[in-house]
């Protein structure tokens, strides 16, 4: 490769400069909470020095990025990317947090209308602070917008009482405990076996398997998946008529069930349609097994 194609080569803006740009700029903003202003109105959240850096020094590549993935038609799949690491993020803050389906494709389409504002930007002559300020703080009041569309209102009210975020987190516990406190018996269990919220670790769907259980395992949070782990949300699952020999959830949807029965503003009617759905799809003679109890 010769000099000046090196040279050039340096200054484009590749994938691997976006993916970068993303988690600088998430990690920029951890911890700090998106529904508290400033008495002057701003937002604690905003654009990192890096990030401004970046749109000044490289504007130019920035836009032919955007431009390119216009014209390959892979914008979706940029704005698909933050969208997903963003939800991702919301949910680990805040274990009550839910997004369905429709959620993740309005927030893609945030995203990608996001890269448009910055494409317009960045292929301007010159980038100027206060246009960026401006271009993070719409982006903020959208992603607010989102939120309260998504969640309601009630769930955020904490969040406008401090600029540090409040933290909900969910854990995840062994399979000896949980067998415990549910009170299952290896040689009682009745099979197949759904295991709902299984965790991203799912313990005791792995205790199970490894004696010789049936065993499927839900989550909307799961790593390793294979064939008897679903990634999906608990409320957009289909729990079909006559399957289950158990349901086991622990910590998980009656913890939510009972999350949403108490908030003024909370989903219960949804979790109690699925509630009844997941009792019929129990076998005759099969259990329902939760904590905490309802
Ligand atoms: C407190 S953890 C418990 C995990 C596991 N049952 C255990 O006891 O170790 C709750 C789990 O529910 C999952 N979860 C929360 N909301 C969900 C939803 N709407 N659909 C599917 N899974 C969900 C989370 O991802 C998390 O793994």
């Amino acid at each position: 490769m010769n000099n000046v194609a090196l040279d050039r080569r340096e200054k484009m803006f590749t994938i691997s400069d976006f993916q970068n740009l993303i988690e600088q700029q998430l990690f920029h903003n951890r911890n700090k909470s998106l529904f508290y202003e400033l008495t002057n109105g701003r937002f604690v959240l905003n654009s990192s020095k890096e990030t401004s850096a970046l749109f000044k020094q490289k504007s130019k590549d920035i836009a032919n990025f955007i431009e390119t993935a216009h014209l390959n038609d892979t914008t979706q799949k940029l704005a698909k990317y933050i969208s997903d690491k963003t939800i991702r993020l919301f949910v680990e803050v805040n274990q009550y947090l839910n997004f369905s389906q429709k959620d993740y494709l309005q927030l893609q389409k945030v995203y990608e209308a996001l890269l448009q504002q910055v494409y317009e930007i960045c292929n301007q002559k010159e980038v100027s602070e206060e246009e960026i300020d401006q271009l993070f703080r719409s982006h903020y009041k959208n992603l607010q917008s989102f939120l309260l569309d998504s969640n309601g209102k009630e769930i955020f009210k904490k969040y406008r009482e401090s600029p540090d975020v409040l933290e909900i987190k969910c854990a995840e516990y062994t399979s000896e405990f949980q067998m415990r406190l549910l009170g299952i018996y290896l040689s009682k269990v009745k099979q197949p076996v759904l295991d709902i919220g299984c965790g991203q670790q799912a313990n005791l769907f792995h205790f199970l398997r490894k004696n010789d259980i049936v065993v499927y395992g839900l989550d909307r949070n799961v790593q390793n998946l294979n064939n008897k782990i679903y990634q999906v949300d608990w409320l957009e699952y289909t729990y079909v008529p006559d399957t289950w020999g158990t349901v086991i959830s622990h910590m998980a949807f009656s913890n939510h069930f009972m999350h949403h029965h108490l908030r003024p503003d909370g989903d219960y009617e949804k979790y109690a349609t699925k509630y009844m759905e997941i009792l019929k799809s129990l076998k005759i003679g099969g259990s329902f097994i939760y904590a905490p109890g309802l």
